[in-house]
């Protein structure tokens, strides 16, 4: 029997309208390791225990299979359409006219819903790879960023607005050069930004201008994706569950360094969107944010253990002629192309 927790105790975040969302969400990116049919399964465990947020994207190659599983909760009643918000992303490859709007048709069906609660997307450019490709693969069509082309496909996303196909509309993995070029263009403002997120690389700047824009940071990799694919690996990356500051706290509170790097998420005002398919990892790092917080202390020492360790590197989006990887994110502060 599923532990379920109480919803009153998940705290809450505002978006820009008012509205609230829970403080901690579901991923469901199986990183090429569990496939859809264990996701699927971890989403119907998840919603049962307590979940009301539930990360998706067209690119999971699962939005199907959680599709039913949506249905099956509603069919018996353990939630209703209104107490879920289900986000979803158009992939790079469906950036073109009138394809942000084929991709989300696809989304909705798949996910057999009738409006989708908030929209992203996935990347700011077109560039992709193909699923389950390795780190050294290029794809001779990428490009850099253009805000021309950016603002083309979030053009298409205040479509899906105004049918009412989504809610509210969101950005991932910008930077604050991209944000303030394209900011300033868009007619419905993102409510909220999807970005890597976690006690080894805490993206200070970037957040704060997304908290003071009125956007809503959603941290992904929030344990520092300890089964990521090959291809988001590299020798100097650090484990954020070995950290000694992580791992000091976790003993304190005699509990995972995992449920460290949550409550601490949580603490600071991003919304973690934590991935497991196992149940008593999926549920505890639910529960966790609902008893026993950090110290501000010990929030503080997160703070200074931040190694700005970014492991979703992206370098399969690299275009012909780029440096390396941290061309994708604008690291002397002005876009590069
Ligand atoms: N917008 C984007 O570009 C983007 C990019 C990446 C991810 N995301 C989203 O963010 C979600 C989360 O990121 P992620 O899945 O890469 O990383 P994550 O949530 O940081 O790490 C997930 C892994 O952590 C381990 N874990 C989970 N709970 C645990 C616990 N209580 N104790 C010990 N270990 C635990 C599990 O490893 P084992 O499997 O080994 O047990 C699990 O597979 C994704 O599922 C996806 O929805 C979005």
């Amino acid at each position: 029997m599923t532990a379920i927790i109480d919803q009153n105790k998940i705290p809450r975040r505002a978006l820009y309208t008012g509205e609230t969302i829970p403080a901690v969400g579901l991923g469901t990116f199986g990183s090429d390791k569990y496939g859809p049919e264990q996701v699927a399964e971890a989403v119907y465990g998840g919603i049962k225990a307590g979940y009301r947020l539930i990360d998706c994207a067209a690119v999971y190659q699962n939005e199907d299979r959680i599709g039913e599983v949506l249905k099956r909760v509603m069919q018996e009643g353990i939630v209703e359409r209104k107490d879920l918000f289900v986000t979803s992303k158009v992939w790079n490859d469906m950036h073109g006219e009138g394809k942000v709007l084929e991709s989300c048709r696809k989304s909705l069906q798949d996910l057999q819903l009738s409006c989708i609660d908030l929209y992203f997307v996935h990347w700011p450019f077109p560039n992709y790879h193909a699923p389950g490709c390795d780190g050294d693969s290029r794809n001779p069509d990428s490009r850099p960023f253009s805000v021309e082309e950016f603002m083309s496909t979030w053009r298409q996303c205040e479509q899906l607005v105004d049918e009412g196909k989504v809610r509210y509309i969101g950005m991932s993995n910008m930077t604050v050069p991209k944000l303030e070029a394209v900011l300033p263009l868009c007619r419905i403002q993102p409510a909220a930004l999807e970005m890597e997120l976690h006690p080894g690389f805490q993206q200070p700047e970037l957040f704060d201008y997304a908290v003071a824009h009125g956007i809503q940071p959603i941290g992904y990799c929030p344990i520092g994706s300890p089964s990521r694919p090959e291809r988001d690996r590299t020798a100097e990356d650090i484990a954020d569950t070995q950290m000694p500051e992580i791992v000091e706290i976790a003993e304190r509170h005699n509990i995972h360094p995992a449920l460290v790097c949550l409550k601490w998420a949580a603490q600071r005002g991003q919304i973690p969107i934590p991935f497991s398919v196992k149940e008593p990892q999926y549920v505890s790092n639910l529960a966790c944010v609902t008893e026993d917080p950090l110290t501000e202390e010990e929030m503080e020492s997160i703070r200074r253990a931040d190694k700005n360790c970014r492991l979703i590197k992206g370098q399969v989006f690299l275009w012909a002629g780029a440096k390396g990887w941290e061309d994708l994110w604008d690291m002397e502060g002005t876009i590069t192309c």
